[in-house]
């Protein structure tokens, strides 16, 4: 069968993965290459058993894989047949040289954009997928200026709004799509390209164009605007607690103000995951380069206070048993950022983790998709740990237990059986507001929840 398109994803992770399986899906005419220059990665997307945990994701893929969905590792073949190359390699923060620990590393996507040059016997359109730092699009097109006849690249910006654990649903039913484009004419007839890919599902008023750098930038400012709204809840939890005022209450009153709207109003352990703290700093670093600084220290804020919470929460556990972690068996219920995710990337459970770790606790850590992950992540770190799958026997012996992801499972546990099995007095610290308090407190935990009076039986 001949195909219309020829679709080429570099980067076979969170974003590529999900987004090439619905394009595919949606789209039986395409064809569409997911490649990757980790082999096992692209050896699991090839099995059944995928590199990454996401809800119904599984039946998305194996409905197109082999038909119009393949993902291989040959980089170079896949540059050559593609007409449009999404990029959805990583872009982490720095940690090294000039900006680190506040610029965007740009390697793997710099490296991606000279791949793209080198192997191209044809013109190209050039899609930055993965989260970028403004005026990235320009160093890529400068990169892809082509001596070779024929071959020309135009360079667009499609940031992706998926969040994880709902991207497939996300990405079926987008707010919105939008693409930034070069406003010359290739430019433009490059967009409206992108755009009939997404109009095969998404409503036309929903995919919205800018120029490439607002695209750039408003991708930022979206997640910015995001975790300052949690940044913003978690600052009032803390007042909540020291007030006897309820967070839940005061969230939902102001929530139910239309022009602030109820979503993303739950204090919390404090965000995690790819994108927000690194956004935030890309946004910082951007705002301290054209002399900003104000703003930059406003924007700033929101991470300063999303660190403070998890001191706060740590230094409530030590303060409230008793001034000592020492030798204390501590359970942490939860390791990835998110519920309905394996992803632990800047997941405050690690940070939890390490804080306990460094009172001297034992940490026993459980989590239903994230264990594999929390290896890794723990395998450079000194303390005393153990990853348990059965949150009964993580639980068994502890003197706490401390509540990092807002998995359904641990509404649903079976807590009276848990308390018989912990050092007593037992206690709880609820970093999501998800378990029954009253009931807990009844079964003779101490509770302490975010942003709500404690529960003490002392
Ligand atoms: C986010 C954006 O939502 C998405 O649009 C963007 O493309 C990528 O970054 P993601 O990081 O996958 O998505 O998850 P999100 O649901 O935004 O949650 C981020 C963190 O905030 C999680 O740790 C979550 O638990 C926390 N959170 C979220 C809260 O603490 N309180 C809330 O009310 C909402
Ligand atoms: P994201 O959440 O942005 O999708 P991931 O880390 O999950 O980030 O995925 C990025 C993927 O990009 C990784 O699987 C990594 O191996 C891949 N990658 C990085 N550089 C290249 C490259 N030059 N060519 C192909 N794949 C790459």
């Amino acid at each position: 069968m001949k195909f219309e398109k020829e679709i080429l994803c570099i980067g076979a992770g969170y974003v590529g993965g999900p987004t090439m399986a619905m394009i595919a899906h949606k789209c039986p005419r395409y064809r569409i290459n997911v490649v990757d220059i980790n082999p096992e990665k692209i050896a699991q997307w090839n099995s059944n058993r995928l590199p990454i945990y996401e809800p119904e994701l599984d039946e998305i893929v194996s409905g197109v894989r082999g038909r119009n969905l393949f993902f291989n590792t040959d980089i170079g073949a896949g540059i050559r047949a593609a007409d449009i190359i999404f990029v959805s390699v990583n872009t982490p923060t720095k940690t090294f040289g000039a900006g680190a620990g506040m610029a965007a590393d740009l390697q793997y996507v710099e490296k991606t954009a000279r791949q793209i040059l080198e192997y191209s016997e044809s013109s190209k359109i050039v899609v930055e997928r993965s989260t970028l730092p403004v005026r990235t699009a320009q160093a890529m097109e400068r990169i892809l200026i082509s001596d070779k006849p024929g071959v020309k690249f135009e360079v667009l910006s499609n940031p992706e709004f998926l969040s994880e654990g709902t991207a497939i649903n996300d990405l079926e039913n987008p707010d919105r799509v939008l693409i930034g484009s070069q406003q010359t004419k290739s430019g433009l007839k490059a967009r409206d390209v992108l755009c009939q890919i997404y109009e095969n599902w998404v409503p036309r008023g929903r995919i919205i164009t800018s120029n490439i750098w607002s695209s750039e930038l408003s991708k930022l400012v979206a997640n910015a605007f995001l975790a300052q709204r949690i940044s913003s809840i978690n600052a009032i939890s803390s007042l909540c607690e020291a007030t006897d005022a309820n967070v839940d209450e005061v969230a939902r009153a102001v929530g139910l103000d239309s022009r602030i709207g109820p979503e993303f109003l739950n204090a919390s352990i404090g965000f995690g995951g790819s994108c927000f703290k690194k956004d935030l700093l890309n946004l910082v670093y951007l705002f301290r380069n054209y002399g900003l600084d104000m703003e930059a220290d406003y924007w700033e804020g929101v991470i300063l206070i999303n660190e403070n919470q998890k001191d706060r929460f740590v230094m409530n556990m030590l303060r409230n048993m008793f001034n000592t972690l020492a030798g204390k068996k501590i359970c942490v219920f939860g390791f990835a950022f998110k519920a309905n995710t394996g992803d632990t990337r800047a997941t405050p459970a690690l940070t939890v983790a390490k804080k306990l770790m460094a009172e001297k606790a034992e940490v026993m850590i459980t989590d239903p998709r994230a264990l594999g992950n929390a290896k890794n992540d723990l395998q450079d770190i000194a303390g005393r740990y153990k990853l348990v799958d059965d949150p009964y026997e993580a639980a068994r012996g502890c003197h706490a237990i401390a509540i990092m992801t807002e998995w359904k499972l641990y509404r649903t546990l079976d807590y009276k059986k848990i308390f018989k099995s912990m050092q007593k007095p037992a206690f709880i610290f609820d970093g999501r507001n998800i378990a029954d308090h009253d009931k807990l407190f009844k079964i003779g935990f101490n509770v302490f929840p975010i942003g709500k009076a404690k529960m003490v039986h002392f």
